[in-house]
This record gives structure tokens, C-alpha cells and sequence, in this order.
């Protein structure tokens, strides 16, 4: 089953306009919740954000590869504490990918939108303004923002010839499989 997802997950930009469930969004987070995490320090925060108004200013978070974002029916804003786990980063990105695979298995589609590392304008990071957006208390960085709705594009799953297992190696690195 775990492995149908995977064979068929692939990202969604363009999202139906149809809201999604609440129960859905409930069963994402309870997912996220359930992650692993380095010492089990759980340094995330989520934000759910289904106003349409606030999605569309998150789609501006910075000036490239948001703009999914106005037209998704819902996002998940992942935030860390990095004073709480010198392992944040690793955490928030199991956390991300954990919804995503629990958004596809509900029928959804979700994308990644990378916030760490990124700018607003010259002299904000996008995690400054998503902040003031939001209201996130001080303490909290924001890692990326996850997407999810119903898919309103069909995207193609990878084929299997066109995965790069060239570079697995077995035992010894270049040794290949027989
Ligand atoms: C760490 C990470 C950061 C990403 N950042 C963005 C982003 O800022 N904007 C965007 O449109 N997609 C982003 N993506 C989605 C990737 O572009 C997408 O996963 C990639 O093109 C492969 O497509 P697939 O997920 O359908 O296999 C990100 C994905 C990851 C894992």
C-alpha cells in the first residue's frame, strides 16, 4: 500500500476550487503529530492556514515558487524552535514529507514551498514577514509552507526507467548490483 503512494506521489502546483475537509486537514496534522524526531524533542509548530486572504499573502513569502500558494485551499506553515533541537532542520523536513504522503493517501495533492534560507524583500526574510503575518512568537523560524488540496492538474508518475538508481551503489561505493 505504502509503496502504491510512493510509486504514484508526485507534486501538485494547481489545486481544484474545493475546500478540503476538515477531518482531512485533522488527519495530516494527527500524521505530522506522530513524525520522528531527533530525541523526540518535537521542536515544530504548525500553522493551518485555510483564510483565503492570508493564503494569498503567503504565496508572496518570497518573490519565486510561492505563488501556488493563492490558489491552494489550505497550507500548513511548518515552524521550528532551533533553541529547543540542533536537529530542526532534519525534523521539519520528516515532518513536511510525512504530510505530504499523508495528503496523497487522502486523495489530495500537496507541494513544498521553501521558506528557510529564502527573502521577502531586500532586508526581510520571509520568515519575518510570515511572522508578522501570522503572529508567530519570536522564538519560532518558519522551515516551508505545505500546500494541500485536491489536484487540478494530472501529474504523471515517474516510471520506473527513469529512476536514477545509477546512483546506488552496493557495499562498496560504484560496486553495482549483479
Ligand atoms: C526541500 C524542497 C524544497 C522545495 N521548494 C519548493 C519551492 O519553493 N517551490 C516549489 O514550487 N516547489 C518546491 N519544491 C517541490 C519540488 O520542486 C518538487 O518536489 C520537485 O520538482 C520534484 O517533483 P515531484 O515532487 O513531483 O517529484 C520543493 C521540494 C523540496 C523537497
Amino acid at each position: 500500500m505504502f509503496n502504491e503512494l510512493v510509486e504514484k506521489r508526485r507534486s501538485v502546483k494547481v489545486y481544484a476550487n474545493r475546500p478540503v475537509e476538515a477531518a482531512k486537514i485533522d488527519a495530516i496534522i494527527e500524521a505530522a503529530l506522530r513524525a520522528p524526531t531527533g530525541r523526540a524533542a518535537r521542536p515544530w509548530e504548525f500553522v493551518v492556514v485555510t483564510d483565503k486572504a492570508l493564503l494569498e499573502k503567503l504565496s508572496m513569502a518570497k518573490p519565486v515558487g510561492a505563488a501556488f500558494l493563492k490558489d491552494a485551499p489550505a497550507a500548513v506553515v511548518v515552524c521550528a524552535d532551533p533553541s529547543v533541537s540542533g536537529l530542526w532542520v532534519e525534523d521539519c523536513s520528516i515532518v513536511a514529507v510525512t504530510m505530504q504522503y499523508a495528503a496523497h493517501a487522502l486523495g489530495l495533492g500537496s507541494r513544498w514551498a521553501q521558506m528557510k534560507g529564502n527573502s521577502f524583500s531586500e532586508g526581510k526574510t520571509s520568515t519575518q514577514y510570515i511572522a508578522e503575518l501570522l503572529g508567530l512568537p519570536v522564538n519560532l523560524t518558519v522551515q516551508c509552507i505545505i500546500a494541500v488540496g485536491y489536484p487540478g492538474e494530472e501529474m504523471v508518475p515517474y516510471k520506473k526507467e527513469e529512476l536514477r538508481f545509477d546512483k546506488v551503489s552496493y557495499n562498496r561505493y560504484g560496486s553495482k548490483k549483479a
